[in-house]
């Protein structure tokens, strides 16, 4: 089974409708979600936030790390060693792509051969209900997949702060996975070494989510977790909308001033047979602003075998899941579109 190489349907952008529709009347009908998975906007705002990590702090911070990966899979880091100014440039430059007239953001538009480029939906199914949300997905590694063309020419500033920042997620991967390695009690080059040493993957997606006027019936990204390694969720600095599960809650994030969000992927809860769990997430939208948030996938080389390390069974903890390399992994969530978990067997 491929990847089809191109959408079953035209594409509609979302940030059309959107601006056609000026914040009031009704969206069609394609983005209504059915009734049990639309958001419960009026809730009364869960306090609990997912935990906070100071890369800079002194002394033992592998205990709360891994309590953070067992119970949420979710963390946010602060004083991660990435310039604050860059980060911030980072959210302006795509902030400034998808401001640019329909025309220039079209000649990227993309496939689902690749997904590379300018997009609208994820997955093939046709007449599948759709996110309120357009993105950019490019990929960063390996090398021989980067393609400076499919990356924007401009705003003029993009691809030079985009290099900049690309370098600094990949430095900052090997530093999570060595906190992570160690903190599952492997040695602290485990999960590098299984994720391929220098051959990791980096790809990128920035989420661009437009005003929606009835953000109760809808999703700006529907419930799924990541399938690769880990993501760098580079949070939009003023608007909430990234929501975690937790039981039968989902928990609204608040992000930390220039914190990374970094959440478990599929691969590790594999690596760690499920001792560390890649949790469910999704994004609400909201009728008063749009939210733009870069979200880097950090993944194993996409050709090796990933399987539970054998560090971490026991007769009575037995391998949860096959060998499986990450390109057959993904094929599956290319061709269904998010759909929870159900690809680890979870429903
Ligand atoms: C994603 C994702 C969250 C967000 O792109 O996989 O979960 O806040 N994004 O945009
Ligand atoms: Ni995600």
């Amino acid at each position: 089974m491929a990847c089809p190489s191109d959408w079953p349907e035209p594409i509609v952008r979302v940030q059309s409708l959107s601006e056609r529709c000026g914040g009031v009347g009704r969206i069609p009908e394609r983005y209504m979600k059915p009734v049990e998975s639309r958001p419960w906007l009026t809730e009364g705002g869960e306090e609990a936030n997912i935990p906070v990590i100071d890369l800079a702090e002194e002394g033992e911070i592998g205990g709360r790390v891994a309590e953070a990966c067992r119970e949420w899979g979710f963390l946010q880091v602060v004083n991660h060693g990435v310039c604050p100014e860059l980060m911030e440039a980072a959210q302006e430059v795509w902030r400034q792509f998808f401001l640019q007239p329909m025309e220039v953001k079209q000649a990227y538009a993309n496939s689902p051969a690749t997904y590379e480029g300018y997009g609208s939906r994820l997955g093939v199914e046709k007449g599948a209900i759709l996110d309120w949300s357009d993105y950019y997905f490019l990929h960063y590694l390996p090398c021989n997949l980067r393609d400076v063309n499919k990356w924007p020419s401009l705003p003029i500033s993009l691809r030079e702060v985009m290099d900049e920042y690309s370098r600094e997620i990949v430095r900052l991967g090997g530093v999570l996975l060595k906190m992570l390695s160690i903190s599952l009690g492997l040695r602290q080059d485990f999960l590098q070494n299984s994720f391929g040493g220098e051959d990791v993957g980096a790809c990128l997606r920035v989420n661009y989510y437009p005003k929606c006027p009835q953000p109760d019936l809808t999703l700006g990204l529907s419930s799924h977790s990541d399938p690769g390694g880990m993501t760098f969720l580079l949070p939009d600095q003023n608007v909430p909308g990234l929501q975690v599960r937790r039981g039968d809650n989902w928990i609204t994030v608040k992000p930390a001033r220039h914190a990374f969000i970094v959440n478990i992927g599929d691969q590790i809860q594999v690596l760690s047979n499920a001792i560390y769990k890649s949790v469910e997430h999704r994004v609400i939208v909201n009728s008063a602003q749009e939210r733009i948030s870069l979200a880097y996938f950090y993944n194993p080389k996409s050709d090796l075998l990933i399987k539970p390390a054998k560090e971490l069974l026991a007769p009575d903890r037995p391998a949860l899941y096959p060998a499986m390399t990450f390109d057959e992994y993904r094929l599956f969530i290319r061709t269904k579109g998010p759909k929870g978990k159900s690809q680890l067997g979870e429903s």
